[in-house]
């Protein structure tokens, strides 16, 4: 049992005795006795100096202060001075972070074997067989680093593996919505092999945090992908010497663009005699609209089938303002249920299957500790001004296909239901500076800047 577990129950119930914290203690492990219910709470975060820089050159002086997370997305992103916009490796993140006085720093892990079979902006440099890389040059290198005594009073905050597990799900065989990519990482389990690898290994760290990507709202939100991905990540987190308990929290909306709350509906607001989740191409059966309902749902969910009572959520909130003169101020008075919640929706997207630097986006939230209940945090984990993809085919030596979602003028999938894209054009390559998006993105903020 970890600590944290039970220190939510007793921040909870504060009439709890001393003796029985005694008890919890006593039975803990050593590592996990470390661990704070939530690391975010009273933390001084840090600022990771390349994208403040950027940032602040490009208009944004504003927001050149917040803390953004660490993407290590590949092999090279570990050490110092490697290809690509970043020079910082995860040494110099951390030390730099010991010298802002911050005690909190977050971390992507992100480069599985076959990295983002669904699409293809973001495959990664390991073939889907990779396993044995993946574990030895890229997990080991990072554990080894991140055990450094130097390091032990930085909470370290892991996003682990985004738009991994639940592709498992969503996006194979026999659905329409499959990829043979997918197809392959489910039946060579390298994804859970990986994920339970970092898991456990990162886990044991007495300062390291994971949190396990859950998509967002408009991908498992539905009945039947919500339950089956859950069990999909408690698999993970039993895999390769991982335990539920090495799972800290989940993450979910990371890099995407889903509205932290819908004030004018919910899935059960009833229009023309219906409720909208039923009559509405919008919400489609969805049984949420939004991003806080969902990821207090599925941490209840996830308490539910084996994880953590003290499991805490993290939402990414870096793209999901809808801020802008395009901005609903009331609920629509339309009886449509359609053009009910068209007019209503802040969430300006052409279809919630639209991901790639979408048109209209703001800042959302700035980085907030403990914002609702069950949430640990509201964080900017994809570094606003950093591009989801190439909106046309750019040869680079990073392993970043071309993604039509990217590219404005495609009219989609079965993945958004065959809509436009909804992307900005003329982006470069995913992780590079898309100095466009990032002013759309100040002008758009909500709140405001
Ligand atoms: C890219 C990464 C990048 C990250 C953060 C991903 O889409 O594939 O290379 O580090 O976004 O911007």
């Amino acid at each position: 049992m970890r600590l944290s577990l039970s220190k939510r129950s007793l921040a909870v119930a504060a009439t709890a005795t001393l003796a029985a914290s005694l008890v919890v203690v006593a039975t803990s492990t050593a590592n996990a006795a470390a661990k704070l219910d939530n690391p975010y709470a009273g933390a001084r975060m840090y600022v990771n100096p390349d994208w403040s820089a950027k940032a602040a050159s490009s208009g944004g002086q504003a927001i050149a202060n917040q803390p953004t997370a660490i993407w290590l997305d590949r092999i090279a992103a570990i050490e110092s001075g490697s290809a690509g916009s970043n020079t910082m490796g995860l040494r110099d993140h951390l030390d730099a972070a010991v010298d802002q006085g911050a005690n909190l720093i977050q971390v992507v892990i992100y480069n599985l074997p076959g990295r983002d079979c669904a699409a293809l902006a973001s495959n990664g440099e390991l073939a889907p067989t990779d396993i044995a890389t993946y574990q030895s040059d890229y997990i080991d290198p990072i554990v080894e680093i991140m055990g450094d005594p130097a390091y032990a009073n930085l909470r370290i905050v892991t996003v682990v593996e985004i738009d991994s597990l639940p592709n498992l799900v969503t996006n194979v065989s026999p659905r329409p919505t499959a990829t043979p990519e997918c197809d392959v990482m489910k039946a060579n389990g390298n994804y859970v092999q990986g994920v339970g690898y970092a898991l456990a290994q990162l886990g044991a760290l007495p300062n390291v945090y994971n949190y396990i990507d859950i998509g967002h709202h408009g991908w498992l939100g539905w009945t039947d992908n919500f339950a089956a991905s859950g069990q999909v990540f408690l698999q993970a987190a039993r895999a390769n010497g991982a335990e539920p308990s090495d799972v800290h929290g989940f993450a979910a909306n990371v890099a995407n663009y889903g509205i932290l709350d819908e004030p004018f509906f919910e899935a059960t607001t009833v229009v023309g005699g219906k409720p909208v989740r039923e009559s509405t191409t919008w919400v489609d059966w969805n049984n949420y609209v939004a991003e806080v309902e969902y990821a207090q749902a599925y941490r209840q969910h996830l308490v539910g089938i084996g994880f953590d009572a003290g499991l805490g959520m993290i939402i990414d909130t870096s793209r999901n303002g809808w801020g802008g003169p395009d901005r609903p101020t009331r609920a629509s008075t339309s009886t449509d249920p359609n053009t009910f919640v068209n007019e209503s929706r802040l969430d300006r997207r052409i279809h919630l299957g639209n991901w790639c630097n979408q048109a209209g986006a703001g800042l959302g939230e700035r980085p907030k500790a403990s914002p609702a209940s069950g949430i640990d945090a509201y964080a900017w984990i994809k570094p606003p001004g950093e591009s989801d993809g190439a909106s046309r085919e750019i040869p680079n030596d990073e392993g970043k296909g071309f993604d039509r979602m990217c590219d404005p003028t495609y009219a989609g999938n079965p993945r958004n239901n065959n809509n436009m894209s909804g992307a900005l054009p003329d982006a470069p390559l995913s992780g590079h500076w898309f100095q466009a998006q990032f002013e759309e993105l100040l002008a758009n903020a909500y709140p405001p800047l």
